[in-house]
């Protein structure tokens, strides 16, 4: 072998050596990232009453349910057992990485119904066909086209669905719409005008629906229906 073709392989074998620690890297990221995911959401069900955002949603087998700002499917992964086998879950989300977990999470637990959604800020690039029922769980105060999105999940949902939003609140609400979103906060109040000029109807309204001390915000809860 002349030392041209040594240096070559050389070459090769170092070029495949790391291609290898990267992928061993990246894979023990995802492991790592995935166990948190979990540890955190465990945490979270000892006080985010889960149970309760989604029964208000009301969801039968069969149904579409929209999870608009899924995240890493806190509450997707949760629904998606509820309307199956037929039914499913289209949880929607700006970001890639955390629709990619939510993927990868849903496959782990054989949720087949479940789809990622890569929206754009202003439309939910939701599928055709009717909606019937939506969840907006701790996303309404970051929408930064409200109208859009609301306008198009109004058209997309049959008259009589239901849309749950549950977001955080300011304990004291002298604050603009655009300070509370830097806050990552909204009152109820201030959600509840601009989600009903859309044509929703209020069913429930619960200002205080978690409010632990330690916190410096309160969590509402809205339940609405389109006519
Ligand atoms: C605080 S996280 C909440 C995630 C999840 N709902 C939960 O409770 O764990 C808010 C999510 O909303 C997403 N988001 C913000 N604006 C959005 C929009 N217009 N359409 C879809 N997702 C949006 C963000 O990318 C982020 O993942």
């Amino acid at each position: 072998m002349t030392a041209y073709a040594l240096q070559r392989r050389t070459l090769a074998g170092a070029a495949l050596l790391l291609l290898v620690a990267a992928v061993v890297f990246v894979a023990d990221q995802m492991v790592r990232t995935l166990g948190t995911l979990t540890a955190v959401e465990r945490e979270r069900d000892t006080w985010q009453r889960p149970e309760e955002i989604i029964g208000s949603l009301d969801l039968r087998p069969g149904q579409t349910v929209v999870d608009l700002g899924s995240g890493a499917g806190y509450f997707a992964l949760k629904m998606a057992p509820l309307v199956a086998p037929t039914g499913r879950v289209l949880a929607v989300d700006l970001r890639r990485q955390s629709l990619a977990f939510l993927w990868i999470r849903a496959r782990q637990g054989g949720l087949a119904n479940l789809a990622v959604i890569h929206g754009e800020p202003d439309n939910p690039r939701l599928p055709p066909g009717p909606v019937d029922a939506a969840l907006i769980a701790n996303t309404y105060h970051e929408l930064t086209a409200p109208d859009r999105i609301l306008k198009v999940l109004f058209t997309s949902m049959r008259p009589g669905a239901r849309l749950v939003v549950v977001d955080r609140g300011p304990r004291a609400s002298t604050e603009s719409r655009s300070e509370a979103t830097a806050h990552h906060e909204l009152t109820a109040t201030a959600a509840r005008d601009e989600i009903t000029r859309h044509g929703f109807l209020t069913e429930f309204t619960d200002e205080r629906f978690i409010d632990r001390a330690a916190d410096e915000d309160i969590w509402w809860l809205m339940v609405f229906r389109k006519p």
